[in-house]
């Protein structure tokens, strides 16, 4: 991890325009912040998604055409505290269906609070977690051929650029079988006066969660990144449809990062970009599956039509 980590930083911040990865947000504080960024009043995204798995949990099992004499797979890719998938969980365990609940995450902290959730909340789900890159974990789906349904939710399938999207669709298809399901949450295309609030709350969590990564910097890799000279600065243009965050520089300054030997200069007003989270519509979808494995079979949306959670099934 630290190999990786070194490696993606030295890579991030030596290139022109300098970015870093938005997966390294997550440690034991970027998982608490995005919490909160969860729960804050201008993140409706979480609030969207929830509405569809409180108010719609029984068309999800439906949709998702789960046998409860089947066993079957429910694998998570980058879970976080399982919310919304816990409304399912609950309602498939009270059915008794026979499937056991593998969640995905980089952070093997978020895993730990999940698992003692779990177990806590829903004794009689079979949970097993699995650390790591949900990009290197696609191969191991390969491992077992029983029935299996992907969740891949929060829009984090917007974190990355819609060539990488495909691909990343493209290779789960081919570590599942026929008929296997991706459940696919995305946020839709709205309005810069609903979109932009959510990456710039005021209370400040989604600041302090992008300037985390300095502070990671600096703790795991000896930086001397000073964060008072650093700015969290969001962007979003409705007829684009993506959020952009980046960190910006507010002076002419080195910052040199022990572990990689090396120091770093950013000009007053230099941006870092950190993460990319698109937003979407049925077109876009479409464009994003036409060359996997991969049909829409069916949609739902939450009450004000923020969020969709696409069923797509694999042929
Ligand atoms: C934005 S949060 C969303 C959490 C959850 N899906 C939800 O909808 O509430 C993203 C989660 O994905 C994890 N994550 C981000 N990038 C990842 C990657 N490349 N591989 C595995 N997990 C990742 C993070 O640790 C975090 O728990």
């Amino acid at each position: 991890m630290i190999d990786n980590f070194k490696k993606d930083i030295d890579s991030g911040l030596s290139s022109s325009p300098k970015s870093l990865p938005s997966k390294y947000f997550y440690d034991e504080i970027g998982d608490d912040l995005f919490v909160k960024i969860m729960h804050s009043e201008e993140y409706y995204l979480t609030r969207a998604e929830l509405d569809i798995f409180t108010n719609q949990t029984q068309q999800i099992i439906d949709h998702l055409q789960l046998k409860k004499d089947t066993y079957f797979e429910l694998i998570e890719l980058g879970a976080g505290d399982g919310l919304k998938t816990k409304k399912l969980l609950k309602s498939l365990s009270d059915q008794n269906y026979k499937f056991d609940y593998l969640p995905v995450d980089i952070s093997q902290n978020a895993l730990k609070n999940l698992e003692k959730s779990i177990n806590k909340e829903l004794p009689k789900v079979s949970i097993k977690s699995k650390q790591g890159d949900y990009f290197e974990v696609l191969e191991s789906l390969k491992e077992t051929k029983v029935p299996k349904i992907v969740l891949f939710l929060g829009s984090n399938i917007g974190n990355m650029e819609d060539e990488i999207a495909s691909q990343f669709i493209y290779k789960l298809g081919s570590n599942l079988n026929k008929n296997d399901k991706l459940f696919l949450g995305v946020d839709l295309i709205k309005s810069a006066d609903i979109v932009k609030p959510a990456y710039n709350d005021s209370e400040g969590f989604t600041r302090e969660f992008n300037l985390n990564l300095l502070t990671r910097i600096n703790k795991e890799l000896g930086g001397d990144f000073d964060r008072e000279q650093f700015e969290h600065q969001p962007e979003y243009e409705e007829s684009d449809g993506i959020a952009k965050s980046y960190i910006v520089s507010e002076s002419n300054q080195k910052v040199f990062i022990e572990k990689l030997d090396k120091t770093f200069e950013f000009e007053k007003g230099e941006k870092i970009f950190t993460e990319i989270s698109r937003k979407y519509n049925d077109q876009i979808i479409q464009n994003l599956i036409s060359d996997t494995s991969f049909s829409v079979s069916s949609k739902l949306s939450d009450s004000k039509d923020y969020f969709s959670t696409y069923i797509l099934n694999r042929s």
